[in-house]
């Protein structure tokens, strides 16, 4: 065997690794899930580069591991992170064609790695990893529930039933929804190797809302494209933003949309993706049109506010009751906020309670 081809035959036999682990699917169902994230590959083509008689571009690489990935959640198979890791392939993708290249330059197959290596921008387009999220709230409390229902839309944790590339957490303002959509947010990243998109729509702010061509110019930005390639309008970078996500496994977060055509236009399309979207609004036109699952958001319950009481405050305070041995009085100080003049939901109270009355609380507890 040519001595060029032992990386190449080292490299291939880790898609094949990959693609036993995701349920072995067929060269006809891996030819037909490439379709859904890039161009597909015909079976053809998938047949010569899983017997290493050419050498596979990063195109190739990227939409493989991706139709495994979209055929192992079809049968809920859990792949580990490092097989679906987009850096790690890339890594050892660039290995391989480094060590093909450098064998004798006449080789076919040394030739097309030279020239898949030195192809303007290959190892570097649009390959910024983003880590949007904001912090996450340090005092989160309880939302099981809800946390365990995202889990099972768009993860398709704990479920038989197929999951959702949309989300979307409604309740009135205050309840808690950006608070649980980072929290969840930060929770599943790993399964998001790709990266994490955040934009603030700022549907509720008469004078600042974030326009989506402004929302798609930012996005497009910090995946790296320059200023100068930004479509002219709004559909045009849609379109450039889908395609950009396309073969890739990013979470966006969507945070206070107004309405479904704030959003319409910015949800990725792509299978890998998943699309996090927070809204007083119920949004009842994206559930309709895109199959998003909706999350309401209630306001938490007395017992629930006393819980993240006791998490803003330390349990060490002193001075103040102990909610576990004195719920009666903390459910008191609790039910009546009288520095809110506002009815706002849930979370809302208790933190406006804690900012409000915590030296009051400490000097002198009520009895
Ligand atoms: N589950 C929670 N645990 C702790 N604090 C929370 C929780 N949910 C919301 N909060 C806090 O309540 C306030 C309002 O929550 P937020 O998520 O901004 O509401 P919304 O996005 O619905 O308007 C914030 O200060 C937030 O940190
Ligand atoms: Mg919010």
């Amino acid at each position: 065997m040519a001595p060029t081809d032992d990386e190449l035959i080292k490299f291939v036999s880790r898609l094949q690794d990959l693609r036993r682990r995701s349920g072995n699917p067929s060269l006809s169902q891996l030819s037909n899930l490439t379709a859904q994230v890039a161009s597909r590959i015909p079976k053809s083509t998938l047949h010569e580069k899983l017997r290493a008689d050419s050498v596979p571009d990063w195109e190739f690489v990227s939409a493989f591991v991706h139709a495994c990935v979209i055929f192992s959640r079809s049968k809920n198979i859990a792949l580990a992170a490092a097989d679906t890791d987009r850096d790690i392939w890339r890594a050892e993708h660039r290995r391989m064609l480094q060590a093909v290249a450098a064998a004798r330059p006449a080789q076919r197959k040394a030739r097309a790695a030279h020239q898949e290596l030195s192809s303007p921008g290959r190892y570097g387009r649009l390959d910024a990893i983003q880590r949007q999220l904001p912090a996450d709230v340090m005092t989160f409390t309880g939302r099981q529930e809800e946390l365990h229902l995202l889990d099972q839309i768009l993860l398709g944790l704990g479920t038989a039933a197929n999951t959702s590339t949309v989300a979307v957490v409604s309740g009135p303002a205050g309840v808690g929804k950006t608070a649980l959509a980072v929290h969840w947010s930060r929770t599943a990243a790993p399964r998001f190797p790709d990266g994490q998109l955040y934009v603030d729509l700022r549907g509720y702010d008469p004078d600042r809302p974030t326009a989506p061509t402004e929302a798609l110019a930012v996005m497009l930005r910090s995946l790296g494209l320059p200023g100068a390639q930004l479509g002219a309008d709004t559909d045009e970078r849609a379109a450039q933003f889908r395609s950009a996500i396309s073969d890739r496994q990013v979470l966006l977060v969507l945070d206070n949309a107004k309405d479904t055509d704030h959003v319409r236009l910015l949800l990725p399309g792509s299978a890998l993706c998943r699309t996090l979207v927070t809204s007083r609004d119920q949004l009842t036109g994206l559930v309709a049109r895109s199959g998003a699952e909706r999350v309401e958001l209630k306001p938490f319950s007395l017992e629930q506010s006393v819980s993240l009481l006791d998490a803003l405050m330390g349990r060490q305070n002193a001075g103040r009751p102990r909610s576990d041995a004195e719920p009666g009085t903390c459910l008191r100080w609790l039910a009546p906020c009288p520095e809110s003049g506002r009815r706002t939901g849930g979370a809302s109270r208790g933190h406006e309670f804690a900012r409000a009355r915590p030296r009051a609380v400490r000097r002198q507890p009520p009895a």
